[in-house]
């Protein structure tokens, strides 16, 4: 008697489960035969009245009737659940994919792209060095007096009393002279650490960018015209400039090249600080104390060099009036280039 009903039971299931195609039918079968009164626990109830002699073998097909039909409503489950085909869920083929968000090149990493390439069209090469750099490349060899106050702890990163996190670009100047011979032309961009306060105009990290050119003959004439170039190009054909007389260690003599202020056309406002100039780099020829330190000969070469902040350059060119949002990765700035 039981033994047909098992038979009965288990071909019932088999023909029930094929029909189920969504969440609401299989729990209508879930009910029909797993429920404490359904079919299958039903059968439980029934083995209890069958004989001693027959209950082992009636047990043993009835617990694999129970174990195949759950295996087989559990992997059903699992197929509608995560929405196959057999989920039945209806697919609108019509409607727009998600969009893919394309991310674009930081504003500094732009701003540096387009220096780097009027300066390669100057025949300009590009060189790298570490931010981690000795104190002799970072000051000795760049004829910083011992007692130089930019060597302040105010103002350096020391990492010990032999390295520093460089302050300047200028260090990297040294490794080019020392591993290559004249004529030299290159530009050097990167990282360069201060330990200033944090404020709309200064930061303890930045970027800049060397130059430097070496040879035989190398006048101050060409460092104007080579900077006048690079200005042009960058900030606009028609830009006034002026070059001020300035000091730096490490060149003699020393300038500062201004351009007038993009906001008021030079007439004076509260970015030019009401001068109508704008400061957008230092420069000047090597000093020959710098080519001693790197063993060049100060009778047979002169040269130039000139550096520049990447933000700084940003910001004139952009009207960005504080260096934080260059590191806030705040996407509402970040989107508009
Ligand atoms: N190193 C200087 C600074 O950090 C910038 C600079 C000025 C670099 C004049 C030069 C130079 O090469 O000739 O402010």
């Amino acid at each position: 008697m039981l033994d047909e009903k098992i038979k009965q039971i288990t071909d019932s299931f088999q023909s029930d489960i094929q029909s189920v195609d969504d969440l609401k039918k299989l729990e209508d079968l879930r009910i029909k035969y797993f429920s404490r009164n359904g079919l299958i626990s039903s059968l439980f109830n029934e083995l209890k009245n069958v004989s001693k002699e027959d209950k082992p073998l009636l047990g043993k097909s009835l617990n694999l009737l129970k174990n195949k039909a759950d295996t087989e409503y559990n992997s059903l489950k699992e197929k509608l659940e995560t929405g196959g085909p057999e989920s039945g869920e209806k697919i609108d083929i019509t409607l727009p994919g998600n969009e893919r968000q394309i991310g674009s090149k930081h504003i500094l990493t732009q701003t540096l792209d387009e220096i780097k390439s009027i300066f390669k069209g100057l025949g300009f090469s590009v060189f790298e060095g570490p931010e981690l750099e000795s104190d002799f490349n970072n000051f000795e060899a760049l004829n910083f007096a011992p007692d130089h106050p930019a060597r302040d702890m105010q103002d350096t990163f020391f990492v010990n009393k032999d390295f520093v996190l460089r302050t300047h670009t200028s260090p990297v100047q040294i490794r080019v002279m020392e591993s290559h011979k004249p004529p030299v032309r290159a530009i050097m961009p990167g990282r360069v650490y201060r330990n200033e306060a944090v404020s709309s105009r200064s930061y303890c990290m930045f970027h800049q960018v060397e130059g430097l050119y070496v040879d035989k003959d190398v006048t101050f004439a060409e460092l104007k015209g080579t900077l006048v170039s690079f200005a042009r190009q960058f900030y606009g054909e028609n830009l006034k400039y002026r070059f001020r007389t300035s000091y730096f260690p490490f060149t003699e003599p020393s300038a500062e090249m201004d351009i007038t202020c993009y906001l008021c056309n030079g007439n004076g406002c509260k970015v030019c600080k009401q001068t109508g100039w704008l400061e957008i780099l230092g420069c000047g020829m090597v000093d020959p104390n710098v080519f001693k330190s790197v063993g060049y000969d100060p009778e047979k070469y002169t040269g130039y060099a000139f550096g520049m902040g990447i933000e700084r350059t940003a910001m004139l060119k952009y009207g960005i009036d504080d260096i934080r949002v260059f590191f806030e990765n705040d996407f509402r700035f970040l989107k508009q280039f």
